[in-house]
């Protein structure tokens, strides 16, 4: 979908980031440049190490980009500030405070009355269903609530974009598919704008408005699909074609060898495959989004296009 008309909530304008180390410089990112729609949900998939964390804490103002900007609201980010709540994948609770506190620490950092920031906290608990707990500890709730409060804890803050970084990575599978349904449920309602990293392709297809996708040594994006599902969604659309097709799309990105591979011992030449070279730069298989105050906005490309396209 184009919607160069409407102004990113959220945009970085081309960041990089190299970290110094006795062995020498490692670029993690370079020339980033992504847009996100206010309400869009978003997802972030790429290898290990290819610089998923590094570009979230920056849109963070965790870490420092050693080039480029990070815009919210069109306003530039020179630290962390209320507009962006993060969840990460550890628990992150402070385990002295109980779970009312938690909620409220946020909005009572910022001096927000007393009476007002229960009343939020409470708000939010009971938005991912967990007002009855507000009196215990952290290490009283499972895992899943713990998530759930970190959630409702980034939220109590209205920020305009919620950064998530693996936020269910430590949790067991039963528990991630229900957390993966009450989010969506909680996004729909509360109308917030989600970026979300994950290495799981079927959490990124089931939540996602668009997948980006990062290519490693040096991060940058490789591809943007749009993920042409309808909502509400459930775990059930994992039987749907555009399902299997669309994260059969960001597999190829992700494992081109593998699929090249697979192609290979069906007799397909690899040139034929319409698979994406990693190393390429990047123009094929991407839109740029950034530069902009009005970024143009990506529409959904896949390797074949790409390939096709180049
Ligand atoms: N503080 C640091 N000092 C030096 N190198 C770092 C630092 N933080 C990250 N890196 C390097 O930057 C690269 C990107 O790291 P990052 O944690 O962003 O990857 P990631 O995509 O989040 O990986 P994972 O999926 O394993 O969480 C890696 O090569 C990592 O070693
Ligand atoms: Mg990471």
């Amino acid at each position: 979908m184009t919607a160069g008309n409407i102004n990113p909530v959220l945009s970085t304008h081309g960041i990089g980031r190299t970290y110094s180390s006795a062995h020498g410089n490692v670029i993690a990112l370079e020339d980033i440049d992504v847009a996100v729609r206010p309400g869009e949900f978003v997802s972030i998939i790429g290898a290990s190490g290819c610089g998923k964390s590094t570009l979230l804490r920056i849109v963070a103002g965790l870490d420092r980009a050693t080039c480029g900007e990070v815009h919210v609201a069109g306003a530039p980010v020179v630290g962390p500030a209320a507009d962006r709540g993060m969840v990460f994948q550890g628990y992150t609770l402070f385990p002295w405070l109980s779970i009312l506190s938690n909620v409220m620490f946020g909005p009572r950092m910022r001096r927000v009355p007393r009476r007002e920031a229960r009343k939020s906290a409470l708000h939010w608990l009971a938005m991912v269903g967990l007002e009855r707990v507000s009196h215990l500890f952290p290490h009283q709730l499972s895992g899943g609530m713990q998530q759930r409060v970190a959630i409702a804890r980034a939220l109590a803050n209205e920020p305009k974009v919620l950064l998530m970084d693996e936020p269910f990575g430590a949790l067991d599978a039963q528990t991630r598919g229900n957390l993966q349904l009450q989010l969506m449920d909680l996004w729909q309602r509360v109308g917030m704008t989600v970026v979300f990293v994950t290495h799981d392709l079927d959490e990124a297809v089931l939540l996602s408005d668009r997948v980006i996708v990062l290519g490693a040594h040096p991060g940058r994006v490789v591809a943007e699909i749009d993920v042409p599902l309808a909502r509400p969604r459930t775990h059930d659309v994992y039987l749907e074609r555009a399902y299997q097709q669309t994260k059969r799309q960001l597999r190829n990105w992700i494992c081109p060898d593998q699929a090249r591979d697979a192609s290979t011992s069906a007799s397909t030449p690899a040139r034929d495959t319409g698979l994406p070279d990693l190393n390429a730069p990047r123009t094929s298989g991407t839109r740029a989004l950034g530069g902009t105050a009005a970024a143009h906005l990506p529409e959904s490309r896949t390797p074949d296009e790409a390939s096709g396209a180049s």
